[in-house]
Order: structure tokens, then sequence, then C-alpha cells
């Protein structure tokens, strides 16, 4: 059997990453693979209530609050849902991770990145994903793709997702064996095509 995958989808809310993700299961399960679709917050059971409340709740958050919901998130779909898919062999193709909470708590909202970094370790007992793809995109485009209907996160503004989206870069710029950004606003098809071949890479 082949060890199993955890890979992880990044970026900014309108950026098309659950897009890519959905197609490139379809493309992996095609050639027989096992894979298992999950996502970040809420993938379900207690993760889908605390999704509830990071999304919608409509009273005042602090940011430390924040963060703390979508670690706990983590750490229950990480024990529950990733890990034992991860150790029977399966892919696992995951609707963000960590790197949000860096990217969204730590550039978004400026809580300090280090603190994040280890409050991430302790969610996820300090496993990486194998891989990661950062979906890049300019803020104007993005905000366009999710129209007008937005949720309590992608209310935050254009000053809020100018710095995820450097949050993000600089992180791929910090582990560039592991982070792979990839720009946006190309077809569907051809960054399809470019993540195949970066999984390639890894078997
Ligand atoms: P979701 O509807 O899943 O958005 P998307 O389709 O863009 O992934 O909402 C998740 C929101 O939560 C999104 O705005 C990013 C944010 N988020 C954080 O701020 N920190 C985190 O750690 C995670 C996992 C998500």
């Amino acid at each position: 059997m082949e060890r199993g995958l955890f890979i992880t989808f990044e970026g900014a809310d309108g950026c098309g990453k659950t897009t890519q993700l959905m197609l490139l299961a379809k493309t992996l399960k095609a050639k027989g693979y096992d894979v298992v679709v999950t996502r970040e917050p809420g993938a379900k059971g207690l993760g889908e209530k605390i999704r509830e409340i990071l999304l919608n709740y409509d009273g005042e958050v602090s940011s430390q609050a924040e963060a703390f919901l979508f670690l706990a998130d983590r750490a229950q779909h990480i024990d529950i849902i990733v890990n034992p898919a991860v150790e029977k062999g399966k892919i696992v193709l995951c609707d963000r991770h960590t790197d949000s909470t860096v990217a969204y708590q730590g550039y978004g909202r400026g809580l300090d990145i280090n603190q994040i970094n280890t409050l991430n370790s302790l969610a996820t007992g300090g496993k990486k994903p194998d891989l990661t793809f950062v979906f890049d995109i300019d803020v104007e485009t993005s905000m366009k793709r999710v129209g007008a209907n937005k949720d309590r996160m992608e209310s935050a503004g254009m000053e809020f997702f100018n710095r995820v989206r450097n949050g993000y870069l600089e992180i791929a710029k910090q582990e560039p064996n592991r982070v792979k950004v990839l720009d946006a606003t190309q077809s569907i098809e051809d960054i399809h095509i470019q993540l195949i071949k970066l999984i390639n890479q890894l078997r």
C-alpha cells in the first residue's frame, strides 16, 4: 500500500481553491486512489457547530476567541478525520488548514505569528501537510468573485484581505518545499494540470 497523503488548499476567499479541490478529487478517484475530501472549519459533527459560530455569529468576537475556535475545530478534525484516513493510505484533500490561521488571524487580524505557530502545532500534534497549494489572486478580483452576499469573515474589507494575501506569500517563502503558489487568475484547466504535476513529484 502506498502511504497516505495530506494535501491542503489555501488562499483568500474567492480564489477558486474549492473548484480545484473538487476537480483534483475527481481526477485522483478516476486513477483509482482512495480520496477523502474535507475542510476547515467544519468538516462534520462538532466541527459543523463551530463553523456555524465562526461564520454566522453576529455579536462581537474577539480575535483571540476567533483563533481558538478555528484551533478547536482543527484539533478535532485532525484527530477524528485526517490522521485516521492518512494512516489507512488515503489521499486527504483539505480545504484550508493551519496556514489559514497564520494568514487570517496572524497577518490579517494582527495576532502574534509565533504564538499562532505554537498553537497550530498543539492542535495538529506537530504534523504538517505533505503539500500545500496557495491560490494567489489580487484582492479586487477575489472580492468580485465572492460577490455581495458575504459571511462574517468575508466582510473584513480590502486592507484585511491584502494582509491575508501577503501573509500567504510570506508563508510560501518560508516553506518553499511544502507550500506551492499558483496564479489563481489562470484557467481552471491550466491550474489543474499544474496541481497534478506537483502531486506526481511527491510520489
Ligand atoms: P468558507 O466558507 O469555508 O470559505 P472558503 O470557501 O473561502 O474557504 O469560510 C471559511 C472562512 O474562515 C474563510 O473566510 C477563511 C476563514 N478562516 C480563518 O480565518 N482562519 C482559519 O484558521 C480558517 C480555517 C478559516
